[in-house]
């Protein structure tokens, strides 16, 4: 094969371009404590990736990796690093990494057929069903993360209302019997993926009926059924409730067995969004919050979140296994295999809205099998614990304090100095300014998010090699940058009167 042709590239090339990249990523792997967190890009970078024109001539393959070497690998969100502890996202598990580069060798469509591919998914989901304790004829499929699995899980949701009241959705749309207006309840910590979900469902955003949380940020069950009794008249349909187990603002888990009561005893389907936390119900420590969970009628789970699986990697698991299929079968004629003939076999087309699909299951097996369950608890049992040791140390800081209690490994804060906390808005400006001042930094990282409307920062522990010691630095770094911001702030406060005294 010419190496002028296409996309081909001759053995040879290709066999020491394969060890000299694999060296590149093991280099950068080892490299990465050292490195900053995140690295402000300069122009010219930024420029040259975004402005590049695509040459009518080929660049030759060295020369692509030498610059992706150059211009993108020292360029990375930040969510590698042990010191990361922004939004949701974990480092990549390094058995993960070499699954995704065996997946693009074989590259399936992992939608139909007796195909490796399909019996891993089949597997995996197996496991998770096992895991969340859902039964054998549930169904489940990967997608692109939470979000997906979400919309994944309310479109079932919507077939089953649909079912159950005599009307069909995937012929009529949205048109339940009497003009009915279908109602989604959510609480004010529910992550903003359920909010588009119900959009691109053609629920409306106004069909979300958000229940109040309680001091620790959990949905607060008697306000959810307050709710519902009285939406539940003639032009209105309570029927779904959105709980989530591992809120994003602050790990909490909404109480799950009191809801499950509500949607059996009136009727409604339970969602559980578990992109975050449903994977922490494997440990003992947190296990007796998720009480509940195996009771979901669909279920979102995220193992690229905890589980340090590459993204993109979410799950839906769906009770009705058979509802699922009835929510998205569809087999035009050239789709068309029987199972035992020829490429036939399992359909994951058929309980999902993708068709050509990547095999995301590979680097999800190969990660949870390389830590095998209790490596996976153990795993989980370390960022619990971390998670409560930055709380004790943001606790002995006298210009730190905590904003919501920790459950699992998020732990929210502000930093607070001395004669500062009756101006909670001069407060959310000053942990803004921290934020950013903190990323640019580069020695750690965190994101903020709003509690009860006021600005907090909050930490995620996700990182398999987040140490002790990286906790102090987190505290340290907020505490001597917020200490610089905050005298600044003073100075520049206290200089006009100055200047007006010198006039
Ligand atoms: C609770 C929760 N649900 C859903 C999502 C969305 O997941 P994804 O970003 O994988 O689509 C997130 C992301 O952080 C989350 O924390």
């Amino acid at each position: 094969m010419s190496d002028d042709i296409g996309p081909a590239l001759p053995e040879d090339q290709f066999r020491r371009l394969a060890h000299e990249t694999a060296g590149i990523v093991a280099d950068y792997l080892a490299g990465i404590r050292e490195d900053p967190v995140f690295r402000v890009m300069p122009d010219m970078v930024r420029r040259r990736l975004k402005e590049q024109a695509l040459d009518e001539h080929s660049v030759s393959a060295p020369q692509l990796i030498q610059e992706i070497r150059e211009f993108v690998l020292p360029y990375p969100m930040g969510n590698g690093h042990p010191r990361f502890f922004g939004w949701i996202n974990s480092a990549p598990a390094p058995v993960g990494i070499l699954a995704e580069m065996l997946v693009a060798a074989q590259n399936p469509s992992a939608d139909v057929g007796d195909i490796a591919a399909l019996h891993v998914e089949t597997a995996v989901l197996g496991w998770f069903k096992h895991l969340m304790g859902f039964p054998a004829e549930a169904a489940g499929i990967l997608v692109s993360g939470g979000t997906m699995a979400t919309m994944t899980g309310l479109a079932a949701a919507r077939q089953w209302v649909a079912e159950t009241d005599g009307w069909d959705v995937r012929r009529e749309g949205v048109r339940p019997p009497d003009g009915r207006r279908l109602l989604i309840y959510v609480s004010e910590e529910t992550h903003s993926s359920v909010r588009k979900a119900v959009e691109l469902l053609g629920l409306g955003s106004s069909a979300l009926r958000t229940v109040e949380v309680d001091g620790r940020y959990r949905m607060d069950p008697d306000s959810l059924l307050r709710r519902i009794e009285q939406d539940a008249g003639p032009g209105e349909r309570p029927f779904c409730v959105v709980a989530t187990a591992g809120t994003v603002n602050s790990g909490a888990i909404d109480p799950l067995a009191r809801i499950a009561d509500i949607c059996g005893r009136h009727g409604l389907w339970l969602h559980v969004d578990g992109a975050y936390g449903a994977v922490a119900s494997t440990h003992p420590l947190v296990a007796p919050s998720f009480e509940g969970i195996a009771r979901a009628d669909s279920l979102s789970i995220d193992p690229h979140k905890w589980l340090s699986v590459p993204v993109e990697c979410g799950c839906a698991l769906v009770r009705d296994g058979d509802l699922l299929r009835r929510t998205f079968a569809y087999v035009p004629p050239y789709l068309h295999t029987e199972e035992g003939m020829g490429i036939g076999g399992p359909d994951f087309a058929q309980y999902g809205f993708q068709q050509t699909r990547g095999f995301r299951a590979l680097k999800l097996w190969a990660v949870l099998r390389h830590m095998g369950g209790r490596g996976m608890r153990e795993l989980i049992g370390r960022h619990l614990a971390l998670a409560r040791e930055l709380a004790g140390l943001i606790d002995d800081a006298p210009d730190l304090r905590m904003a919501a209690p920790v459950t699992l490994s998020v732990v929210a804060f502000r930093y607070v100095p001395q004669g500062t906390a009756d101006d909670p808005e001069a407060l959310d400006r000053l942990n803004r300014a921290i934020e950013v001042e903190v990323q640019n930094d580069g020695r750690v990282f965190l994101s903020t998010t709003r509690l009860r409307g006021r600005l907090v920062l909050r930490a995620c522990v996700l990182h398999y090699d987040t140490r002790a010691e990286d906790l102090v630095e987190l505290v340290d770094v907020v505490r001597e940058i917020g200490a610089d911001l905050a005298a600044k702030s003073a100075s520049h406060q206290s200089r006009p009167s100055t200047e007006a005294e010198g006039t």
